[in-house]
């Protein structure tokens, strides 16, 4: 028998490489998404545009997981082996501006998850997306799942109570749910508001338009992977016998301002760095044109300077390490977005 999958966040980055990743396993993929005034499934229509998938392999349904009865109908209605919990308000800056949503969303929305899968006696085993956010201001040189959570953000604090309420509901109600601690992974399905994509499609309008584009902190450091192997770690997670919390990282950590000079550096634009009024720019020294600069409304109100995860224990358990290294990363985005 073919395996169900249920996604929450189905639309997102994660969910359309994993709903790839599944269809290739033969699964039959079912996901929840959210009515919206413009079309929010651009990440899946090669795939549910093709006869052969849709409604065959690939069904999608409307729901909210801020809504309670519309996510148990659902759930009720697949009955799921498998549920991919990826659904979320995900970017940590907007987190300032909308606590409340944040928590309802990314914290109850997985609390609304297990309860439904307890009350229908399901055997349905639950991937959390969990997030290296967790560690926050952590002062740690390298971050595993022994390290000290401390969350520093609404997004961060919301995860960590999916965090929390999964391991609680594992105990005691003996659910298989594991939580993937995910360090950032990016690709050229990444949303434009994050850092990496908006450098790779700011620098694309540079070339294409001659407009430069804003920045905030350019010292934070974080350790970037691609997408795609982060998905196929998750569904590694659910194939194990026991439930386990696992980090899944690179293992390396650069700043942001690092990507930039990457990506600057594959387009072969040569620049000079200059502070005009306290903000950095990085001027084109072909043209002298502004490529970059420096905004401070890109500050946020509390910042994580610096992740680097070891994904250690993910390598002994489920055999999983990236394929896909910073360079390849950096070249497959602006490649996408120069097309
Ligand atoms: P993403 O691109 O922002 O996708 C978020 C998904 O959640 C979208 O499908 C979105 O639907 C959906 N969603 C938002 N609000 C919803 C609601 N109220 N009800 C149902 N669905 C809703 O995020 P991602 O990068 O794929 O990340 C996937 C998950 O991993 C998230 O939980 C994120 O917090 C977590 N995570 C990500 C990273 C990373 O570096 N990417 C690292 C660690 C953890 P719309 O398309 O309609 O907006
Ligand atoms: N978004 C954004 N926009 N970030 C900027 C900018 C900018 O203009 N300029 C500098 N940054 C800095 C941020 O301050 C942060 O330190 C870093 O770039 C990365 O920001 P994001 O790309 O927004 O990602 P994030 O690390 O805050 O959060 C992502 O990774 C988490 C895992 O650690 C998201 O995908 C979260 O959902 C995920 O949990």
């Amino acid at each position: 028998m073919k395996k169900v999958a249920l996604i929450t966040g189905i639309t997102g980055q994660d969910g359309s490489y994993l709903t790839e990743l599944l269809i290739k396993k033969n699964y039959k993929v079912h996901g929840i998404i959210r009515r919206s005034s413009s079309i929010n499934t651009k990440r899946l229509d090669h795939l549910f545009n093709n006869k052969n998938f849709r409604n065959k392999k690939l069904f999608l349904h409307y729901g909210d997981l801020t809504d309670s009865i519309s996510t148990s109908n659902i759930i009720s209605k697949v009955r799921p082996n498998e549920i991919y919990n990826l659904a979320a308000q995900s970017h940590v800056k907007v987190s300032f501006e909308t606590p409340m949503y944040t928590a309802d969303l990314d914290a109850l929305g997985t609390l609304r998850i297990l309860e439904a899968v307890k009350n229908l006696k399901l055997k349905t085993k639950i991937y959390n997306a969990s997030t290296s956010e967790l560690y926050g201001d952590n002062k740690a040189k390298i971050m595993s799942e022994e390290t000290k959570f401390s969350p520093v953000s609404p997004y961060g604090i919301a995860k960590l109570y999916a965090f929390e309420i999964v391991r609680c509901y594992r105990n005691a109600y003996n659910i298989f749910a594991s939580n993937g601690i995910l360090f950032n992974h990016e690709s050229p399905r990444r949303g434009e508001t994050f850092v990496t994509r908006k450098i790779t499609l700011g620098l694309s309008n540079y070339i294409k338009q001659g407009k430069y584009f804003e920045l905030g902190n350019l010292s934070a450091k974080r350790d970037w992977g691609h997408a795609r192997d982060y998905v196929w770690g998750m569904w590694k997670i659910l194939q194990l016998k026991k439930p386990l919390d696992l980090v899944l990282s690179t293992g390396k950590t650069y700043s942001v301002e690092y990507f930039l000079t990457s990506c600057l550096k594959y387009l072969k634009i040569k620049f000079k760095k200059k502070i005009i009024n306290k903000q950095i720019h990085f001027i084109d020294l072909k043209n002298n044109k502004i490529i970059c600069k420096t905004n401070n409304k890109y500050l946020r109100p509390n910042e994580v300077p610096y992740l680097k995860g070891s994904s250690l224990l993910a390598r002994k358990t489920i055999n999983w390490k990236p394929k896909t290294n910073f360079n390849l990363l950096v070249k497959e985005m602006i490649d996408s977005d120069l097309k």
